[in-house]
């Protein structure tokens, strides 16, 4: 089947997956018009200014040192933060189960890498947050702690960063781009750790692969970025991004993610046992079925499909695009199990 083909198949499962856009041009209608907009960065129009004003009047908004904008994902932030604070043969410490830029990072960046385990939550088999006592800082250049986890696990950056006294602290909140725009949602890490990278296609109704690189330190991230990226930035995305974040940060935005916290508020009074520190990630279980029966029994009975399973648990994600017909549809589903 062709690429195209396959795009156009209608898909016909309830998607609780990345990216939660839903597949609806909310943020950016005139992307529609993806190739108009298709420019080269040196071409009369100097879009390499404009560039840099929007991403100045980005860290306004969101109250950073610097903030970049990235069209290769969190892994190229991840990876041009690491390549920024540290020198080759530097310690830098990693979760051992980290996403696989961590480890990448590390070793493009000629340092040696160092893991930390993090504790099981065992009612849930998800990993547990990340806390000061578990991090031996000892001659560690730069740490990496992932906020929130995949299941929405949410560490104290504030706790984090007061421990990091000779240690730059990287923050993966590549799940957690909502949070700087909701008091209901945890406290972003994007103006207390040195550098926090958020992927804007995973929750926050962004297109694969726009994300954001905050910095908060005197260090200047341009460098590593260039060494990474393409001379020829997609600018159709990059104009995404700027929509994206004036779209959250609009009165508009706003209410649509209050909209989704109250939707999904009114689901957790349906009698089933959620978990995790951050709304937006439903984690479930049920007593008597496995994670994986749980996944299952919504993919084949209700045509619901989740975005991470474990043994005891099962994690459906959403996101600006997940709309209240999506969520009254799991609140069917989650009352039918329940009964039965
Ligand atoms: C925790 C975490 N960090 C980083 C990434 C990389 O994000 P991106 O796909 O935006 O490159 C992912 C992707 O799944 C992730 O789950």
């Amino acid at each position: 089947m062709s690429l195209l083909a396959l795009l156009r198949k209608q898909n016909r499962k309830t998607l609780f997956t990345t990216p939660s856009h839903g597949q609806k041009f909310f943020i950016f209608n005139k992307l529609r018009n993806f190739y108009k907009y298709d420019i080269s960065e040196t071409d009369a129009h100097d879009p390499q200014t404009a560039l840099s004003e929007a991403e100045k009047r980005a860290s306004m908004i969101y109250g950073t040192k610097y903030t970049h904008f990235l069209t290769n994902g969190s892994t190229s932030g991840v990876i041009a933060s690491v390549l920024t604070c540290t020198n080759k043969g530097d310690k830098v410490l990693i979760w051992r189960n980290s996403h696989p830029s961590h480890l990448n990072a590390v070793k493009l960046a000629g340092c040696e890498p160092v893991f930390y385990d993090l504790p099981v939550i065992k009612e849930w088999g998800v990993p547990d947050k990340t806390t000061p006592d578990l991090l031996n800082l000892d001659g560690i250049k730069a740490v990496i702690v992932t906020s929130p986890t995949y299941e929405g696990i949410v560490s104290d950056i504030k706790a984090l960063k007061q421990a990091c006294k000779n240690t730059y602290l990287i923050v993966d909140e590549a799940h957690g781009a909502l949070y700087p725009f909701s008091d209901k949602l945890p406290q972003s890490a994007v103006n207390i750790a040195d550098f926090t990278i958020q992927s804007l296609h995973k929750t926050a109704g962004g297109l694969n692969p726009t994300a954001l690189l905050h910095v908060n330190c005197d260090l200047d991230a341009s460098k590593a970025l260039s060494m990474i990226n393409t001379t020829s930035p997609s600018y159709p995305l990059l104009a995404s991004i700027e929509a994206n974040i004036n779209y959250l940060n609009s009165k508009k935005g706003r209410k649509k993610i209050a909209e989704l916290i109250s939707n999904l508020e009114e689901l957790r009074t349906v009698n089933f046992n959620f978990g995790g520190d951050d709304i937006t990630k439903i984690l479930i279980k049920k007593d008597g079925l496995s994670g994986y029966k749980l996944s299952e029994k919504l993919f084949n009975d209700f045509n619901i499909e989740d975005e991470k399973t474990n043994e005891i648990s099962t994690m459906l994600l959403c996101g600006l695009g997940t709309d209240d017909k999506k969520i009254k549809k799991l609140a069917g589903a989650l009352q039918n199990l329940t009964r039965n």
